[in-house]
């Protein structure tokens, strides 16, 4: 196949930060997506409806005049969250999920939330309106190994909480092991998980190739190839349950290349392109948009898009970095590098 023609998809896991940032990474997934999930980890966290408003009209402020995109915004729960606050969030049509961070877990996770019973009320509110519930699925207790803080989460807090709030929603972010893998479809169609493309294209052993590589450093992080290999069976299933997410995830270069480097991947600029690598690979470009831009749709209850976009087999050279102002610059995923597929223009 040397052309595909897809409804144009949706990002269901974006990181868009905040000023000088938020302006230059925005116009990325504007133009190659049509609606975003955008993640509420700012500082301080979108905590409130009138919060995330207001980020939403400065997101509406950095999207190209003319590119048709919406963004959809979340929730940052903390032990403190407002139930009446975030449904009245959600009935207005301003918030479409609220995201869980175990305190601690990831990037400006300080806030999050210290033990799941803190939010029992919460959650059995969310389950009534039906309104989705994301998590970051890591635990974060310092004796966990790093590797083995997805299944723990999943053990230990998931599938509790999921047996307790049998008609709760739940979307598995990034999900990074088979453990993951399995848990999406062990309930149904209530849960579902995203999945990112540098899990699905690297395992653990890209972390130090030739040397400590910064930029392929995200949280969950990479993992042994046994787990690339089933997250790589699951986005190609076309099993309703997996859908699109990138986790974009933006750090200025001189924060990655640190001796506490951020934990972040930025792959927007070349974020479709990278996952049609893997599903090429996988000779599965006809369940493309089933993962791409349809699943997603369903779990959200939106309707996908009825313009079609279309990728052509023609290779190009990803940006080598993305300048940022006066503030630095943020380096892609592949960059420098050739991919085989481009967004065909027109
Ligand atoms: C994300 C970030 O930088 O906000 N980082 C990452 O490595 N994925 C947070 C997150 O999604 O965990
Ligand atoms: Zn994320």
């Amino acid at each position: 196949m040397t052309r595909l023609t897809i409804r144009r998809p949706s990002d269901l896991h974006v990181h868009f930060r905040d000023g000088d940032v938020l302006r230059h990474v925005v116009p990325f997934t504007a133009q190659a997506f049509a609606r975003a999930i955008v993640m509420p980890n700012l500082s301080p966290p979108v905590t409130t409806a009138a919060m995330a408003l207001a980020y939403r009209t400065r997101i509406m402020d950095a999207v190209p005049a003319s590119t048709d995109f919406t963004p959809m915004m979340t929730c940052y729960l903390t032990d403190h969250t407002d139930a009446s606050d975030l449904l009245a969030g959600h009935r207005d049509g301003i918030f479409a999920a609220a995201k869980l961070y175990p305190a601690h877990a990831t990037t400006n996770s300080s806030h999050g939330v210290s033990a799941i019973d803190r939010i029992h009320d919460v959650l059995g509110a969310m389950q009534e309106a039906g309104l989705p519930l994301l998590v970051h699925g890591e635990l974060t207790r310092p004796d966990i190994d790093i590797f083995d803080r997805e299944r723990g989460f999943i053990e230990e807090v998931l599938v509790p909480t999921l047996e307790r709030f049998p008609r709760l929603r739940v979307v598995m972010e990034h999900i990074t092991t088979e453990d993951g893998a399995k848990a999406a479809v062990a309930f149904g169609d209530r849960v579902a998980a995203t999945i990112t493309p540098q899990h699905l294209l690297f395992n653990r052993n890209a972390l130090f190739q030739g040397g400590l590589r910064p930029h392929m450093y995200c949280l969950p992080i990479l993992k042994r190839e046994k787990h690339r290999l089933a997250l790589r069976r699951a986005a190609v299933s076309g099993r309703p349950n997996y859908f699109l997410g990138t986790d974009t995830a933006p750090h200025l270069r001189h924060l990655k290349e640190a001796d506490c480097g951020c934990a972040g991947v930025f792959s927007a600029p070349v974020a479709v392109e990278a996952y049609l690598r893997v599903f090429e690979e996988e000779d599965a470009l006809d369940r493309f948009e089933a993962f791409a831009s349809l699943n997603g749709a369903a779990f959200y209850g939106f309707d996908p898009p009825a313009e079609t976009v279309t990728y052509v087999r023609a290779s190009r050279t990803v940006e080598a970095s993305v300048p940022v102002g006066d503030a630095g610059a943020l380096v892609p995923l592949f960059a420098g590098e050739d991919i085989a597929w481009s967004l065909q223009s027109g």
